[in-house]
């Protein structure tokens, strides 16, 4: 089973071959990032209008790096929400012109989703059941994946998403959009005990995460200590980051401890982050709790998790064949 995957939902336009023998064929991303930066955010009517200049070029791309045609393709799988309807639509109307035309099923997967099973496309791929961490510039969530479609989730946050709290504070800095893995570089020169940040919710006694309080004391340190020079923004940064990864480290340890499961899956832009990973690495080593994470490339948005989720769910679950995009939709 050949799937081609799409996913148009932000700024990311990711285009994959996944087969269910043979894995993962071919992917192409093409990143707006460079386009929004000037505006400092995602101009969603330019995202649209880069996402149907780019998915057919970068299909063809994956195509002829796969050494296949279109016509072998048996399904097509493309995100059909959460995100900007207009990029969503972008996605959804192309996935469905090729479905017509090649006469094969076309199935809408869930973003989250794909974000969700993407560390099943790398070696060690972690058996069922375990516990996802989903961080990123949209959400913040904890869930227990029990098998493909069935997940619960355990709770995710009040307010701003743990990748949205490091772009806002990255802005704050001087940092550019979107921050966050400037803000994690820079956190690398910082002392992170010079400064105090909260950690919001921790002892909240639930899974619950909120990160805009956060924001507001980097926005009242900055004022602070303005005009800020390299080592104070390094600190701050470094300070950030400790606070952030402090409570999605807990959080994480307070979800396996709750559910009496032994794995923890991270995924999400946010997982690229380094000291989160180290953290994590180190707080579940002492636990004999096993890690996983998808591959760097696979992180952020892309289309390989698309099509895997897509022959996934084609393979073991329901699946919508509706028309359309989603722009809000809870996946649990
Ligand atoms: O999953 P993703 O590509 O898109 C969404 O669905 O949101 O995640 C993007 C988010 C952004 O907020 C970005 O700043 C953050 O992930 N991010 C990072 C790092 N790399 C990406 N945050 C902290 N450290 C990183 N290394
Ligand atoms: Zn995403």
């Amino acid at each position: 089973m050949l799937v081609l995957g799409i996913e148009s939902s932000c700024d990311e336009t990711g285009v994959a071959l996944y087969h269910s023998e043979r894995g993962l064929l071919a992917h192409r991303l093409h990143s707006q990032i460079a386009m929004h930066t000037e505006y400092g955010g995602v101009v969603p009517e330019l995202a649209s209008r880069d996402h149907i200049r780019r998915v057919l070029p970068l299909t063809e791309s994956c195509l002829e790096e796969a050494g296949t045609a279109l016509a072998d393709v048996d399904a097509i799988a493309y995100t059909q929400g959460p995100g900007l309807a207009g990029a969503l639509l972008v996605g959804a109307s192309v996935a469905n012109a090729l479905g017509f035309a090649l006469q094969k099923p076309v199935i809408g997967v869930h973003h989250l989703e794909g974000h969700l099973l993407s560390p099943l496309l790398a070696e060690p791929r972690p058996a069922f059941p375990f516990v996802a961490l989903l961080v990123s510039g949209g959400h913040t969530q904890l869930m227990a994946v029990r098998g493909i479609g069935d997940y619960e989730l355990l709770g995710e946050t009040v307010d701003d998403a743990a990748g949205e709290a490091f772009d806002k504070s990255a802005k704050l800095l001087d940092l550019g959009y979107p921050g966050g893995p400037a803000l994690s570089k820079l956190a690398e020169q910082g002392d992170p005990k010079r400064f105090k940040l909260p950690r919001p919710m921790l002892h909240s006694g639930d899974l619950e995460f909120s990160f805009s309080g956060l924001k507001t004391a980097v926005l009242n340190l900055v004022q602070q200590q303005s005009p800020l020079d390299d080592a104070t923004r390094a600190d701050i940064c470094a300070a950030f980051q400790e606070a952030i990864v402090e409570v999605l480290t807990k959080k994480c340890l307070a979800a396996l401890k709750q559910t009496g499961m032994q794995r923890l899956v991270i995924a999400g832009g946010v997982g690229a982050n380094k000291q989160l990973r180290a953290g994590l690495d180190d707080a579940a080593a002492k636990r004999r709790y096993q890690v996983f994470y998808p591959p760097l490339a696979l992180c952020t948005d892309n289309g390989a998790m698309i099509a895997y989720a897509g022959a996934m769910r084609l393979k073991y679950a329901q699946h919508d064949y509706s028309y359309g995009a989603k722009p809000r939709w809870a996946l649990a």
